[in-house]
């Protein structure tokens, strides 16, 4: 017979996102109110796990939350506890399977299930960590929408409502100065932040990976707008777009992340690009701004505080109906699951830029209203 369920464990890893806080709350007000079981978080993601770092969540711990981006618990994107980055005693870098130190931190709390909040990273520690027997349930989070077993993810909207703002202010200095503005926005290899920002944020241009650009094309429009008396065009380019003839536009790489290859700076090479064929026309000065973090922080819109409290209670109900090894979904816009290792390790929940996430489809009804009502893809 199985063990009943009366004591259990979370942790947040990865990047953060909006809705973290409200999954949390709602995962603890759950267990406590409907289950009647005991919580405890543990601090800033693995690295807790490993140090057993951690706090007792109970109904005080999670009030006052609700509306917060981020995580009350923390979270870090580098601590893979089954290759854990540490120091001799010569003092040099080693690489160590430390998870059986976690695995005791969960027998000594008696922990009958941990449920993990993360992305691709750190939910294949999940899987993992399934493998070597620990009760596991997962929650996927990122702001990129790109998971491609669920339909939506926390963090998501909000993050569509911080670029949505930006371009409504982008527009009134935009019109003052006759300006190009272009605004790059996170997403990783999927366009779909830059796309429904774009459109909610009346962007005249919108350029994403799924659909590679053509700086004339992109030109074409300025000058037509410009003739047509509208002198100045606002460009949404999502951080993974790319020219058709080049590659992505890499910021940086961390070798310690579980995806190494940080994208961003796509928006200063295309202003540098419009500035020797747009000024010398029209005059028009380009500039750029990088959205960056503002799309993952601030308070929690209605529709993120409402999905967080749907995946968190239904992660508690697998919790005690025991349905381990699997991961919180949605699909046909109900409350689902799939087993972690289905969606893992590849990039396959669209946290490494390896590929497997869910795109745009270039020729999908977004897309496709996006270019009924004139906005340019850059193709
Ligand atoms: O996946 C979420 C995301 O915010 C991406 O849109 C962005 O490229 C990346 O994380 C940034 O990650 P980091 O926190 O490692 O800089």
């Amino acid at each position: 017979m199985k063990k009943e369920v009366k004591r259990i464990a979370l942790l947040t890893g990865g990047g953060d996102c909006s809705g973290l806080n409200a999954v949390i709350r709602s995962i603890v007000k759950s267990a406590i109110l409907k289950y009647d079981l005991e919580v405890i978080g543990f601090k800033g993601g693995y690295h807790g796990l490993y140090t057993d770092d951690y706090i007792k969540l109970d109904l005080a711990a999670v009030s006052g939350i609700f509306h917060q981006g981020g995580t009350i618990l923390k979270m870090s994107n580098k601590d893979n506890l089954f290759n854990y980055k540490m120091k001799d005693e010569n003092g040099k870098v080693i690489y160590k399977d430390v998870s059986d130190v976690a695995v005791e931190n969960l027998k000594k709390h008696n922990i009958d299930a941990l449920i993990i909040i993360g992305g691709d990273g750190t939910l294949t520690s999940a899987r993992d960590f399934a493998r070597k027997g620990v009760n596991v349930v997962g929650i996927p989070k990122t702001i990129d929408n790109d998971v491609p077993a669920t339909e939506i993810t926390f963090g998501y909207r909000t993050a569509l409502d911080h670029i949505m703002l930006s371009l409504d202010a982008l527009h009134t200095t935009a019109f003052s100065h006759d300006r190009v503005m272009i605004l790059e926005v996170m997403g990783r290899n999927a366009g779909w932040l830059a796309l429904e920002g774009g459109i909610a944020g009346s962007a005249d241009v919108i350029l994403i990976p799924e659909v590679p650009y053509d700086i004339n094309s992109i030109t074409k429009t300025i000058f037509d707008r410009y003739n047509r008396g509208s002198r100045f065009t606002i460009i949404c380019i999502s951080e993974g777009a790319k020219p058709a003839d080049g590659k992505v536009t890499i910021k940086a790489i961390d070798k310690d992340s579980p995806d190494s290859i940080k994208l961003g700076g796509v928006g200063e090479v295309l202003r540098m690009q419009l500035d020797k064929v747009v000024k010398p026309v029209t005059g028009q000065d380009i500039r750029v701004t990088n959205l960056g973090y503002i799309q993952r922080g601030g308070v929690t819109n209605a529709f993120d505080r409402v999905l967080g409290t749907k995946y968190g209670a239904y992660a508690l109900d697998m919790v005690v109906a025991q349905e381990f090894g699997r991961m919180v979904i949605i699909k046909n816009d109900r409350m689902d699951s799939v087993r972690i290792e289905e969606v893992v390790g590849s990039g396959a929940i669209g946290q490494t830029s390896s590929g497997g996430a869910r795109i745009v489809n270039p020729h999908g009804d977004l897309v496709n209203s996006a270019r009924a009502i004139g906005i340019t893809f850059g193709d």
